[in-house]
């Protein structure tokens, strides 16, 4: 019975071009439908992936090579109220924190060579203005801290022979050399010349020589940096996108006791490979840095103008005094206490130590052996970086270190003889961006949005039509199926008694009369 009517149905399919058509179509959407859920995901992220390459001329290259955002750096000086005291009487250091001074700053890259291997090589120019008005006091501003050449020169000479130590003593006698000096802030960061450093150019032998007679914290960075950097521009492999390939011309730092440590394959926190998930650890490799800064998946934000993106901070045990921080330790054990970053090789020498404003996710101790430092709060005081995880765009950022000096003891000095060991807190700066221009946001919410959307409406669209073909050729298949039988019904009568299943008459008479 049932073979016999689809039998019916094949004929009537064969003999009838409509419904061949309609079927036919329906097919071809379903198809389409189902290959779009299958393939559209892949074919946008092959369209992001061609759109990100940094190819000379293209938009993305002319955000990278001029990004159109306002960059900011906030700095935050300990001021020391004390210094008196904490060199005669011993008491701990009473430290204010003045600030922020806040400079805004113009990013670009200047001299970009494509070296026709997938990479670019190129300087930085970073230009900063100091902003008033968004400033909790000048930039004038005098303030008190620890005499950062003195007391590198006398921690260094701590292993010297003795008569070193005291020649020294009385170089600085003679140049009235104090452990604390009196500074602007301007002049703290971008520099004043100092009479340490000027002595040191003059009798130091060319090869041994500081770059420089002026000290600084932020010297030489106003401007035109000299490192040539080499960049991956993604032509050739989307996974290193943004990648430092060489810096200096070379790929690897000379400090550290391995490959992985010495390794300067990060990004420079503005663009990283796209395709994110939250599994990932991102890399960053900043110069001042000395190293990689691994990076992993905190949570998903929204930027402020509505686009999704995951946040990444550092991981707790990042700067930890522990075994996957031995190689950063060539001179060790005893290695940095917990929380603390030792860069003095990449910083000639100077015993500098880097770590999270207020000492985050150091050892408590290094906080409470100064005062005037409040409890660390994540929220203020850890660095991240928001990114869009489908393009791998920085859409905010707050890159936040504390710059300390770690003073050793010299009791053969007798200027610095009463200065304990001490990790002494300079200042922090946290340098960042806010939001990216309309421009890009909108472009990014559409990355973010359309597929999504896309991929639903163009296969449920697709699907849902293809499937109301069916249901309309089926339709019309049943009615003519049953047309036919009641045709045959009525021209057999007498000789076969009509099918149990067969509907009343009447209805094939209003399916005939309809028609
Ligand atoms: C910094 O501290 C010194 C005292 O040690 C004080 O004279 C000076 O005014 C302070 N600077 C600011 C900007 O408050
Ligand atoms: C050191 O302490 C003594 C008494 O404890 C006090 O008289 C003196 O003024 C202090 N010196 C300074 C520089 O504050
Ligand atoms: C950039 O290129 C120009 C001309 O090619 C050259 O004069 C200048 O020294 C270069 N600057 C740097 C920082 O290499
Ligand atoms: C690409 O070329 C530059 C300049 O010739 C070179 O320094 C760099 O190592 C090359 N990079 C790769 C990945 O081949
Ligand atoms: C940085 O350099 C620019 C131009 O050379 C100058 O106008 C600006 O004042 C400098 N900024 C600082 C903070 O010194
Ligand atoms: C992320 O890692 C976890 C555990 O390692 C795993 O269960 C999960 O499937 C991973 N997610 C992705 C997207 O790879
Ligand atoms: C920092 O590193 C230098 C060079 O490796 C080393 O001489 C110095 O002792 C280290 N400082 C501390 C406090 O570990």
């Amino acid at each position: 019975m049932a073979s016999r009517s689809v039998t019916r149905m094949i004929e009537y399919i064969k003999s009838n071009r409509r419904i061949r058509f309609v079927l036919a179509s329906a097919v071809i959407l379903l198809l389409l439908g189902i290959v779009i859920a299958i393939f559209l995901g892949t074919w946008i992220r092959l369209f992001i992936d061609h759109e990100l390459v940094l190819r000379p001329g293209s938009m993305t290259f002319e955000w990278w090579a001029r990004p159109p955002v306002r960059p900011f750096v906030k700095v935050y000086v300990y001021n020391v109220t004390n210094a008196d005291e904490f060199l005669n009487n011993g008491s701990k250091p009473i430290l204010d924190e003045l600030g922020p001074y806040v400079y805004s700053e113009e990013w670009e890259k200047i001299n970009i060579t494509d070296n026709e291997n997938g990479t670019l090589s190129f300087h930085y120019k970073r230009t900063y203005t100091f902003q008033p008005e968004m400033s909790n006091g000048m930039d004038d501003d005098a303030v008190v801290v620890p005499n950062i050449p003195m007391l590198s020169a006398t921690s260094q000479s701590k292993h010297a022979a003795r008569f070193l130590r005291l020649a020294m003593a009385s170089i600085m006698d003679i140049l009235k050399i104090k452990p604390f000096v009196e500074v602007s802030v301007g002049q703290l960061l971008w520099g004043y010349e100092d009479p340490l450093l000027k002595l040191a150019k003059d009798v130091v032998p060319k090869e041994q020589k500081l770059p420089y007679e002026e000290f600084g914290l932020f010297y030489g960075k106003n401007g035109t940096s000299p490192d040539v950097v080499t960049m991956f521009t993604g032509a050739t492999d989307m996974t290193r996108y943004g990648i430092v390939d060489r810096y200096n011309m070379r790929d690897r730092l000379p400090h550290w006791t391995t490959d992985q440590c010495n390794s300067v394959a990060g990004s420079d926190g503005s663009i990283f490979p796209p395709h994110i998930t939250a599994n990932d650890t991102l890399r960053v490799y900043d110069k001042d840095l000395c190293r990689l800064l691994p990076l992993r998946y905190l949570e998903t934000v929204e930027s402020s103008a509505g686009v999704e993106g995951y946040r990444f901070t550092p991981p707790e045990d990042v700067f930890a005094n522990d075994e996957h921080n031995k190689c950063f330790c060539p001179a060790g054990p005893p290695c940095a206490p917990d929380g603390l970053f030792n860069v003095s090789l990449c910083q000639y020498d100077s015993p500098i130590m880097l770590s999270f404003p207020h000492f985050y996710l150091a050892d408590p101790s290094l906080r409470e052996a100064v005062e005037g430092i409040s409890p660390p709060v994540a929220e203020k005081h850890r660095l991240y970086i928001d990114v869009q995880p489908e393009m791998g765009i920085a859409m905010r950022a707050r890159a936040r270190i504390q710059i300390n000096l770690a003073v050793s003891q010299v009791l053969d000095i007798k200027q610095v003889a009463n200065f304990p060991d001490i990790v002494f807190p300079i200042l922090w700066f946290e340098e960042g961006i806010d939001e990216l221009p309309e421009q890009v946001s909108s472009l990014l919410r559409l990355a973010t949005r359309v597929p999504g959307v896309a991929r639903a409406a163009l296969a449920g669209g697709l699907c849902a039509l293809g499937a109301a073909l069916v249901l309309l050729a089926v339709t019309c298949l049943i009615r003519s199926s049953h047309r036919q039988s009641t045709l045959r019904l009525e021209a057999h009568v007498v000789a076969k008694p009509p099918p149990p299943k067969t509907p009343s008459k009447e209805s094939a008479y209003e399916l005939n009369s309809r028609r």
